[in-house]
């Protein structure tokens, strides 16, 4: 059985750091509030010449290297965004003609926080279906291009950066033991589109628009999606939270990562938490989690993670994979 397996990781954000206190001047808010009700405490907020392109290259070119390979390793590329530098072409081209790629082919996929999720389990299927031998998955970022500045309730949630893998083709035996994904459980539902929404685009507006969020609506339907689509996962691999070496979650907000955790039963200590570093950086949260926990040597080849995003749309979504 073919297996996608990680050859690599990569991450890239951009250099300016913005802390809560930063924004006590702009809007209503204190250093506090932020902390207390989410768990961030600051975010990286990219300057003029730093795109979703050009953090999106960085990380592959970071992920591409701890993977001991060059561009003309790769035959696709995927990248989540939900910030694409324009309309069209896809930023995933960009990337590809930035990384100097003129073979294979490269395409956005676009499903808000879940974006990586959605990714990983496509770029799955494309190796298991014999399209692609290497992909390299990206989720790229630069949400604060579509913040509404004068709105605390949603402009101190979210941040810049990005995060890739480089998955590659492997035999396995077809068991729980191999490397590579394991599973996956993919979800939306377009009834929720209203509570988590960008108020513009290309076929409406013809703007880009400002994302507006009803938090409190979002985080009560949070933690039982989360943890249904993560049940149905556990369920498909036949193996429960005590197998599990580390959970990687969307980095939205500490108290629904905590709620989640706890309703699964998965230990507090196998629960990778960047979200006080790096804000929600939707697509990228994921895969800046992973970068953090394998350069700081938590995450090690051979160990059950377990990743898991939702967002706008809503959609949501699992993937179990051995590193
Ligand atoms: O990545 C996609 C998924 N997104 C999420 O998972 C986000 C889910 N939602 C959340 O994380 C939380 O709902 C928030 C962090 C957005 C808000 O936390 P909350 O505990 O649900 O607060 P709330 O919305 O119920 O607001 C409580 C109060 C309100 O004031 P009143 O109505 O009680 O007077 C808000 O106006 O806090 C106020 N508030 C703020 N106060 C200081 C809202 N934003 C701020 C702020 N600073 N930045």
């Amino acid at each position: 059985m073919i297996r996608s397996v990680v050859r690599g990781n990569g991450a890239a954000l951009p250099r300016r750091i913005m802390k809560n206190a930063d924004f006590e001047g702009m809007v209503e808010t204190s250093d506090e509030w932020i902390v207390q009700r989410t768990g961030i405490r600051q975010r990286h907020v990219a300057a003029d010449d730093e795109t979703t392109a050009s953090l999106g290259e960085a990380a592959a070119r970071a992920a591409l290297s701890s993977a001991g390979m060059t561009p003309a390793d790769i035959d696709l590329i995927i990248l989540a965004t939900s910030t694409p530098n324009n309309t069209f072409p896809a930023t995933a081209v960009e990337i590809q003609n930035r990384l100097g790629m003129h073979h294979g082919f490269a395409f956005d996929m676009q499903a808000v926080c879940s974006g990586f999720v959605y990714a990983v389990a496509t770029a799955d299927l494309y190796i298991r279906g014999g399209l692609a031998k290497r992909v390299l998955v990206i989720g790229s970022e630069t949400f604060s291009r579509i913040l509404d500045w004068n709105d605390r309730s949603t402009c101190v949630l979210f941040g810049d950066g990005a995060g890739a893998l480089v998955l590659e083709a492997e035999e396995g035996v077809g068991a729980i033991t191999d490397r590579g994904v394991l599973a996956a459980s993919l979800r939306s539902d377009g009834v929720h589109k209203d509570k988590l929404f960008v108020d513009g685009g290309p076929s409406t507006t013809g703007t880009v628009g400002h994302l507006r969020m009803e938090g409190r609506e979002v985080f009560k339907h949070a933690v039982g999606m989360i943890t249904d689509v993560i049940e149905a996962t556990f369920g498909d691999a036949g193996i429960t939270a005590e197998d599990l070496d580390w959970f990687v979650p969307h980095q939205a907000n500490k108290r629904i990562i905590d709620a989640s955790a706890k309703k699964l039963g998965i230990a507090e200590q196998k629960v990778v938490v960047t979200v006080d570093l790096h804000g929600n950086t939707s697509a990228a949260s994921v895969p800046l989690a992973l970068s953090v926990a394998v350069a700081d040597g938590r995450i090690k080849k051979g160990d059950l993670v377990l990743l898991e995003a939702m967002g706008g749309g809503f959609t949501w979504g699992a993937v179990l994979l051995r590193w």
